[in-house]
């Protein structure tokens, strides 16, 4: 922000930016770990805070405080009930709408700030920073209007649109994930949605070129300058582009629901992901309008996280970006995918499984998303520690996509207290598994499913999995034979050494943990 008071206050907000922008990147470091992670959302949330009581009650123009308390506090105090609210209320299986909801806000507000630059560029003038402009004016130079009406407008539009697509297509990605908006895809969408974005980027292009046709126009004689910053008038000729801008904002949003409309099932991650991307890129856009600091870290450190974390889960499905965004993985994935037959499976017992487990010298669990919704992590623990009691050596293998969201079975087993050392990634689970003596699945069903490797023709095919099969038992806990996400049959429960032990997770663990203490 241009603050063009004099004494310490800038000074000290400065200061109050830089240990925003600071703690951002501690926090973000330290949510790589588990253990740390708890601290490192507290330290984030504490510069952010920091960050804006600084500009709120510090940031001046022209002498002038924000002002406008009423407004700020409401919304903050309204902001802040609503999401406190929302985290407390909502069950770690829905974590990924929230997710996708509140980075479809942060979308929204990039947005609107354009909207709102946009009507000051063109109606209030293009201010100018009064320092950048007398020394230019002393040294003779020519006002370069370029830089400050069309440069800013570009920051505007970049904003509006990657704000709009991320708010569009986060609504969406929400209502797909709580099963509110079906998949929907018409025969040539990839076609119409590169038409969309290609008139947006035409229109992006004329409104700049006239911009500064525009500005560069009237520079020449409505140079005004007042008491503390330089106005350049030219806000008449600007405000006949107007509805240009309007249409890019229809047309990003409209891009933003089509995005994300044929996209669906097992792919949704991915795309909340690269929509976080977008919307810190937003933010970015925002940071460098008001040339403020920490919006420009912070956004920056969201595009760049979101970024990573959608290569990295690209990586754990073994597909290309281009294939999630415009593949048929997803829609077919949830529409019930290929019911072959496979034969027969066998059951175990309770008694049966708890003696196998007790008996063994190596287990692993795998967790997957019915271990959360049956909340059964707790007693998951547990069993561990009960069977490691009995000197037995039980880790967790961990899929990089179990569950419903990034880092899910982490963030569960950690609710229960699981040492992080005992959560073994995909590949070093890989590397253990053909020295286990027995797998128990507790409510995981595609990251298990070995058609990713075997069956060219199914949808989940190239996704690494975990390759239970190569322990020597398997014991599949779930409530049924019904699919999982992908809706896709899984070979492994018809295997020979796969038992199945129906039942809802949370209630067959209690019962194992019963049986392993008799035994
Ligand atoms: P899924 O393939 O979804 O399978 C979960 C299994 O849990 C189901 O087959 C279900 O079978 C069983 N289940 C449900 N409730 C249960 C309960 N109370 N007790 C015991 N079992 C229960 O899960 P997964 O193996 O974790 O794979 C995750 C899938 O979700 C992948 O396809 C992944 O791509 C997708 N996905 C992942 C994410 C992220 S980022 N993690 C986000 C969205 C989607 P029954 O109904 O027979 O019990």
């Amino acid at each position: 922000m241009d603050s063009t008071t004099t004494g310490i206050w800038p000074s000290i907000l400065s200061i109050a930016y830089l240990i925003g922008s600071v703690t951002f990147i501690i926090g973000l470091k330290m949510l790589s770990n588990p253990a740390s992670a708890r601290k490192g959302n507290l330290i984030a949330a504490g510069g952010m805070f920091i960050a804006i009581v600084g500009t709120i009650f510090l940031y001046e123009e022209n002498g002038e405080k924000l002002g406008n308390y009423g407004w700020i506090f409401g919304g903050l105090l309204i902001g802040s009930v609503i999401g406190v609210l929302a985290a407390k209320k909502v069950k770690m299986t829905a974590m990924p709408e929230m997710v996708s909801m509140f980075n479809g806000m942060g979308g929204a507000c990039a947005m609107l700030i354009s909207i709102v630059e946009f009507d000051h560029l063109v109606h209030g003038g293009a201010e100018v920073n009064v320092v950048a402009g007398f020394k230019a004016l002393m040294a003779g130079a020519e006002f370069d209007a370029f830089t400050n009406v069309t440069g800013k407008l570009l920051v505007i539009l970049l904003g509006l649109i990657i704000g709009s697509v991320s708010f569009a297509g986060s609504v969406i990605a929400w209502g797909k994930l709580n099963g509110k908006i079906k998949d929907f895809a018409f025969k040539g969408q990839h076609i119409v949605n590169l038409l969309v974005l290609g008139v947006t980027v035409i229109l992006m292009v004329w409104l700049m070129v006239s911009a500064h046709q525009a500005s560069t126009d009237d520079v020449s004689f409505n140079l005004e300058i007042n008491n503390s910053s330089i106005h350049l008038n030219s806000g008449g000729s600007l405000a006949g582009l107007s509805a240009g801008f309007y249409i890019i904002l229809v047309l990003s949003i409209a891009y933003g629901v089509l995005f994300v409309m044929p996209i669906g099932g097992a792919d949704m991650p991915v795309v909340i992901s690269l929509l976080n991307s977008f919307t810190g890129v937003a933010a970015a856009c925002g940071g460098f309008l008001y040339n403020n600091p920490v919006m420009l870290t912070g956004g920056i450190l969201v595009g760049s996280a979101g970024t990573i974390l959608t290569i990295l889960m690209c990586k754990a499905m073994n597909r290309s970006l281009k294939n999630v965004l415009i593949g048929s993985f997803g829609a077919t994935a949830t529409g019930g995918g290929t019911a072959k037959e496979q034969g027969n499976y066998k059951e175990i017992s309770i008694s049966d499984a708890a003696v196998v487990l007790r008996y063994a010298s190596k287990v692993m669990i795998v967790p997957g998303y019915g271990l959360a919704v049956a909340q059964a992590q707790h007693v998951c623990h547990e069993l561990e520690k009960l069977l490691e009691e009995r000197g037995v050596e039980v880790n967790y293998a961990i899929h990089p996509v179990a569950g419903r969201m990034p880092g899910h079975m982490n963030v569960l087993l950690a609710e229960a207290d699981v040492p992080y050392e005992k959560l073994e990634e995909m590949e070093q689970a890989n590397a253990a598994l053909p020295n286990t003596d027995a797998v128990l699945v507790l409510g995981a069903n595609d990251v298990v499913n070995p058609a990713a490797k075997n069956d060219p023709s199914s949808p989940i095919y190239g996704m690494p999995i975990l390759e239970v099969e190569l322990a020597k038992m398997v014991i599949v806990n779930k409530r049924s034979m019904k699919p999982g996400y992908a809706g896709i049959e899984n070979e492994l429960f018809f295997q020979p050494k796969t038992s199945m032990l129906f039942g809802d997770a949370k209630s067959v663990l209690q019962q194992l943990v019963a049986e392993v203490k008799a035994l």
